[in-house]
């Protein structure tokens, strides 16, 4: 790359502002990142105090080569590439130049009139949540390091609401046996939780519908629950078996429910509501002093009563429907995806200014808006279903 000196194209300026979406504590760029990109020939423009709810100071994003501005204003009309976490808000919308871009987690399924609106607005939006999950992309895939954190701490904040230990103790007072912990879907965040709540010590049974992750589950020191299902006892009708899976599948977990301390729900279809696993009569057969947390709260919930965004208590049973855990780990979760953001900078800008190659499935996975038109077919189809 050439260094900034040298270019005979201007190399990028990239902005962080300040996010403001309440409770909100990560900054898209720490200053290990912005040291990186500055190395690198960009300009960096951080807004004053943009890190400091994550543990990072002005002082440190200075020394690591940013510019820092005062306010969210002077870093929209002088970036070229603005970096957030969140998606921005009406009024950060409007305070783009045209022409410039954003990367940004702008959940195009759920908000696709946000991505009209920076089309509008002739901003390239880029979003974070749509890396398509393959091995070259792994180093931008913000999801699974956002998964990673909440995965980790879901355990965290079950093993607090607990009134229990979770690791076998030999004591004085005698042996105290460990807690046993349910995980319903072993993906990113599922792992994760399995092997946080085993390195604490507690006995650990993982589900998911994929079979694929049996081996991944042991490895990591839990038992993955299988459904036994005779195909000749059901006839071998492809519907039949559906059902007769699904039948079977309720009846493990509730079974699994009921003798756990702790469950933990990760399950996910992308783009779709969460699969609804535990019933209100499950949580009713379940111990009082239990604890499920809910990871897909925002997309309905695993579990039927859980309120997305709160902790309530039905029958002595503690259910937590947490929104934003990776916020609540700002520091690490902040410097994971700075460094995912680091990754597809490079990725979109190899000499120092975007260029979009729409052969590459990266680029066509992230870019959703360009020159005023949205490219990406599922959020013009989201688009459509909501004029309907
Ligand atoms: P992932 O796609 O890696 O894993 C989801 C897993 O659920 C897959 O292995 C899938 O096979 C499994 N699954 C789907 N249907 C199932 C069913 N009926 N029974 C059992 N397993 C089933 O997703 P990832 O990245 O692990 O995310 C998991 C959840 O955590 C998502 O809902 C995500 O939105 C949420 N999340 C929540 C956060 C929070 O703060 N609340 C932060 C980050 C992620």
């Amino acid at each position: 790359m050439q260094s900034a000196s040298s270019a005979s194209t201007p190399l990028l300026t990239i902005g962080v502002p300040r996010e403001t979406i309440p409770g909100e504590r990560r900054v898209a760029l720490t200053p290990e990142a912005v040291r990186k990109l500055v190395g690198r020939g960009f300009a960096v423009l951080v807004e004053r105090e943009a890190g400091l709810a994550a543990g990072f100071t002005d002082e440190e994003y200075e020394a690591a080569g940013a510019q820092l501005v005062s306010d969210a204003v002077a870093v929209y009309s002088r970036a070229s590439l603005v970096v957030k976490v969140q998606r921005p808000t009406q009024h950060e919308v409007d305070l783009f130049q045209p022409g410039t871009a954003l990367i940004a987690f702008l959940q195009p399924l759920v908000r696709p009139e946000l991505i009209a609106a920076l089309a509008e607005r002739q901003v390239t939006a880029i979003s974070m949540d749509t890396i398509p999950r393959i091995t070259r992309a792994q180093p931008m895939d913000a999801l699974s390091s956002m998964s990673t954190v909440a995965g980790y701490k879901a355990v965290l904040l079950a093993a607090n609401e607990l009134p229990k230990f979770f690791p076998l103790m030999m004591t004085a007072a005698g042996t105290i046996r460990p807690a046993k912990v349910l995980i319903l879907g072993a993906g990113v965040a599922g792992l994760q939780a399995i092997a946080t709540a085993r390195r604490l010590g507690a006995i650990v049974e993982a589900f998911d519908t994929r079979p694929v992750v049996k081996e991944q589950v042991e490895s990591l020191g839990a038992k993955f629950l299988e459904i036994e299902i005779r195909t000749e006892e059901v006839g071998g009708y492809a519907t039949e078996l559906a059902e007769e899976h699904l039948r079977l599948e309720q009846e493990l977990i509730h079974n699994h429910c009921v003798e756990a301390d702790v469950v933990i729900t990760t399950a996910l279809v992308p783009g779709r509501r969460a699969p609804l696993l535990i019933r209100e009569e499950t949580v009713r057969a379940m111990r009082p002093r239990s604890v499920i947390v809910d990871l897909a709260a925002e997309m309905g919930g695993n579990c039927e009563l859980t309120q997305p965004g709160e902790t309530v208590v039905r029958n002595g049973v503690t259910i937590m429907g947490p929104l934003n855990l990776p916020s609540e780990m700002a520091y690490t979760a902040s410097q994971m995806y700075a460094r995912n953001v680091t990754a597809l900078i490079e990725h979109l800008a190899p000499r120092g200014e975007l260029v979009f190659d729409f052969e590459d499935e990266i680029t066509r996975g992230v870019v959703l808006a360009r020159g005023g038109e949205i490219l990406h077919e599922p959020t013009l189809a989201r688009l459509k279903e909501e004029v309907r």
